[in-house]
């Protein structure tokens, strides 16, 4: 009897746990079921994933809790996750992230935008990627989200992008492109951004750039896009960007540029051309860059300026000019902007030219005396000029090269030395030359003779050499147009002097300038 009590009491004991159980379980299942409808699916909070295998792993800042964070930071393990992996539906469990960012480690790759994730994140403001194999970047790979401000894409591997890349961003401010492997830019990759204001390419490989690629950027402020291998650029390459304040091309493979390359750019403060190749520039360049302030074109190949090429950019305030190959700069160059360079503000860096010492720079002086500008003074009492009748001889060797071409051209060459080596030995004042040894070009020609780069302001104005009678050209300059019509309000009359032809009555003045000269000391 007892035995049998016993037996009942433990099979119930046994049913009413089992009971219990399988109600605990039931009541977990129905739970997950719920998490499910209500987040799409999602199988683990992407913020707590603590299954080692996980292809990707993110630490929360703010907070863990399921719908909560708003920071996280992502490191991506695995090679070959598919773009539509159930990992990215995790991204569902954290809908108010507002900063997400990925870091590829080097084991892994990624070679898309991981737009499944996005999907989830109506709140996101700023995304950043980095060191990911995506080599091209699709149509909507940023699903078209309203409240994303920033992309930040470096060391991603990137060389193309699909039209509508960057579409329907109606807060994006930002797109951060930095080192990476860009090639070209097409059109409509970027399309209805209307608040986009800065773009930056620094470091990549662009050479072309299509015609209207940013069309409809109205509202772009900074484009960056120095340190590339951009060498052709034309009047429609910056269409649309009316409100451009800073464009930055330095560190490119730029060699000409032609007529009304910038002039679609109404609002452009600033213009960096430094470290290309630049020798040939029109004299209209630059014309409708009328709120112009600051311009560089330092380490270039500038041999010459078109006398009328600061005539479009009255506002010029800032000019860099140092390390090209000028031979002189002259009032006529200089005259449109001599006012602004007065100005406490201003900065005019002439340094490291091939100037010849004579009175075509004279200005100078004058300009040193009224500038207020501190910075202004400093540059120039560094500028250098040279007497080496080698200088002289080889914009010698030039000119007979180009007037008399059909003359044994290394006999006018010897001529000219011997003649420059006496007039220029009469207008050095000996007791200045200890000063120039320390020169630059000291000891670029043969080590015995004199070195003839001197302290611009250790001349006097009086000094400098100057023919007695400057005669003007006749020659009627080859008129080149460029081979789109310029629009109406952009034609000014009688400046359509190519640079070329330009080039070739500059050298004919020279010519004419230095022959008095040199007479006069023979
Ligand atoms: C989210 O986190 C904040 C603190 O970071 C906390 O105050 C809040 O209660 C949390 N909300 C939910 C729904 O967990
Ligand atoms: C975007 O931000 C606004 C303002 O903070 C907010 O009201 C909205 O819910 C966010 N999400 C979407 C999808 O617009
Ligand atoms: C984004 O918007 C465009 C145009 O409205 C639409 O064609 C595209 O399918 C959208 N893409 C996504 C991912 O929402
Ligand atoms: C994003 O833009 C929409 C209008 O397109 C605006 O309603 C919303 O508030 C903006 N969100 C933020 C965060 O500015
Ligand atoms: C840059 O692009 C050119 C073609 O335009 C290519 O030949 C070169 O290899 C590229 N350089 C790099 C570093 O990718
Ligand atoms: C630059 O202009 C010169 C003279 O017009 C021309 O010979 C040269 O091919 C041009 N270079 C480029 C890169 O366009
Ligand atoms: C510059 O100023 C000094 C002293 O004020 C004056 O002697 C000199 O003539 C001026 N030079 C020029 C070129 O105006
Ligand atoms: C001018 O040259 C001196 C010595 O060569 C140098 O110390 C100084 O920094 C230079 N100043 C400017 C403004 O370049
Ligand atoms: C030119 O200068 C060199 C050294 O500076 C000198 O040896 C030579 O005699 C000079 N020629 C003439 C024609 O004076
Ligand atoms: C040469 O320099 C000395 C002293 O520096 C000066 O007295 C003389 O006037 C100068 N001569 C010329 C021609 O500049």
């Amino acid at each position: 009897m007892e035995e049998k009590i016993t037996k009942i009491i433990f099979v119930l004991i046994t049913l009413a746990l089992m009971n219990e159980m399988s109600i605990k379980v039931l009541a977990k299942e129905s739970n997950k079921r719920r998490f499910r409808d209500k987040t799409g699916g999602f199988r683990k909070n992407i913020c707590d994933v603590t299954d080692r295998e996980s292809k990707v792993h993110c630490y929360c800042e703010n907070s863990r809790e399921l719908k909560n964070a708003t920071k996280a930071e992502c490191w991506v393990f695995n090679s070959g996750i598919l773009k539509d992996d159930v990992i990215w539906q995790s991204f569902a469990s954290q809908p108010a992230l507002k900063t997400l960012s990925f870091s590829i480690r080097v084991d892994g790759t990624l070679n898309y935008i991981p737009s499944k994730a996005l999907h989830y994140l109506k709140d996101l403001r700023s995304l950043t990627i980095r060191y990911a194999a995506i080599t091209d970047i699709t149509p909507y790979a940023f699903n078209n989200l309203t409240n994303l401000t920033e992309i930040i894409l470096p060391q991603n591997e990137i060389e193309t992008f699909h039209q509508h890349a960057f579409a329907h961003l109606p807060n994006l401010t930002l797109i951060n492109l930095e080192d990476n492997t860009i090639t070209e830019i097409g059109t409509e990759v970027f399309y209805d951004l209307p608040e986009l204001q800065k773009i930056i390419f620094t470091k990549n490989n662009i050479s072309s750039i299509a015609d209207g690629a940013f069309q409809y950027l109205y509202k772009l402020l900074d484009l960056f896009l120095n340190r590339n291998n951009i060498f052709r650029m034309n009047r429609h390459t910056f269409d649309g960007l009316a409100n451009l304040r800073k464009l930055d091309l330095r560190q490119n493979h730029i060699h000409n540029l032609t007529e009304f390359t910038f002039a679609e750019l109404w609002n452009l403060q600033e213009l960096l051309l430094g470290k290309n190749y630049l020798k040939y520039v029109s004299e209209r360049a630059f014309d409708g860059l009328s709120q112009l302030r600051k311009l560089s074109l330092d380490d270039n190949k500038l041999v010459t300026l078109p006398s009328g090429l600061f005539a479009g950019v009255r506002g010029l305030i800032s000019l860099d000019l140092r390390s090209n190959e000028l031979y002189t700069l002259t009032l006529d160059n200089i005259k449109p902007i001599l006012d602004n360079l007065k100005s406490q503000n201003s900065n005019l860096l002439l340094q490291d030219n091939n100037f010849v010492c004579d009175c075509r720079m004279k200005w100078i002086h004058t300009l040193r005396n009224e500038t207020q500008s501190q910075n202004t003074i400093l540059a120039l009492d560094n500028v250098t000029c040279n007497m080496d009748p080698t200088v002289v001889s080889t914009a010698y060797s030039k000119m007979f090269h180009v007037i008399e071409y059909k003359r044994d051209r290394h006999h006018g060459i010897s001529q000219a030395d011997d003649k420059i080596n006496i007039s220029v030995s009469q207008y050095i004042n000996i007791s200045e030359r200890e000063n120039s040894h320390k020169a630059k070009y000291s000891d670029r020609k043969s080590p015995t003779k004199l070195p003839l780069t001197r302290t611009f302001f250790t001349i006097p104005p009086e000094n400098l050499p100057c023919p007695r009678e400057v005669t003007k050209t006749t020659e009627v300059p080859q008129i080149v147009m460029d081979p789109v019509m310029p629009l109406q309000n952009k034609i000014k009359t009688n400046r359509h002097q190519e640079m070329n032809s330009a080039r070739s009555i500059k050298i004919v003045t020279i010519l004419l300038f230095y022959v008095p000269v040199l007479c006069t000391f023979v």
